[in-house]
């Protein structure tokens, strides 16, 4: 079922929400702090920074630790994701990492991705970011 476009004010919390989580962004070997906002299909929002490691494999990117904090605490214990935003310190092109998408894509067939384009904020399904995404069924 695709999902209805975002209205502005859904845009605006979402980008806001990640803007106060990049605050908290733990980053001292790559200096790239990065926030994520998820908005669930209940209207609740969720946020996350990326946390490195001086072991570098370990770390987990913004999106990734919004959507596993959604997960403990999302009403019902269900999440459904309506739409993903991720914003970064430096206002660079950013778009999710391929493992992000497919976490993305787990809880939300039909999220909607906004993240910084070449120029300006972009908002895209994750269809169109992960083709045939992997499914267990
Ligand atoms: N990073 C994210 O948190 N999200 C992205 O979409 C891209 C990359 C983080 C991981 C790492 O801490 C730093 O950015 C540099 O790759």
């Amino acid at each position: 079922m695709p999902t209805s476009k975002l209205s502005s004010q859904e845009r605006d919390s979402l980008l806001d929400s990640a803007r106060q989580a990049l605050k908290r962004a733990y980053a001292p070997y790559s200096n790239f702090h990065v926030g994520a906002a998820v908005l669930t299909e209940d209207g609740q929002l969720f946020s996350g920074c990326n946390v490195e490691n001086a072991s570098y494999g370990l770390t987990i990117c913004a999106e990734r630790s919004a959507i596993f904090t959604a997960v403990q605490q999302a009403a019902g214990g269900k999440l459904a994701i309506r739409a993903v935003a991720v914003v970064n310190g430096d206002e660079l092109p950013c778009s999710p990492c391929g493992a992000c998408r497919q976490v993305i894509f787990e809880f939300g067939e039909n999220a909607i991705v906004i993240f910084k384009g070449q120029q300006s904020y972009l908002e895209m399904p994750i269809q169109e970011l992960l083709p045939e995404s992997f499914r267990f069924s």
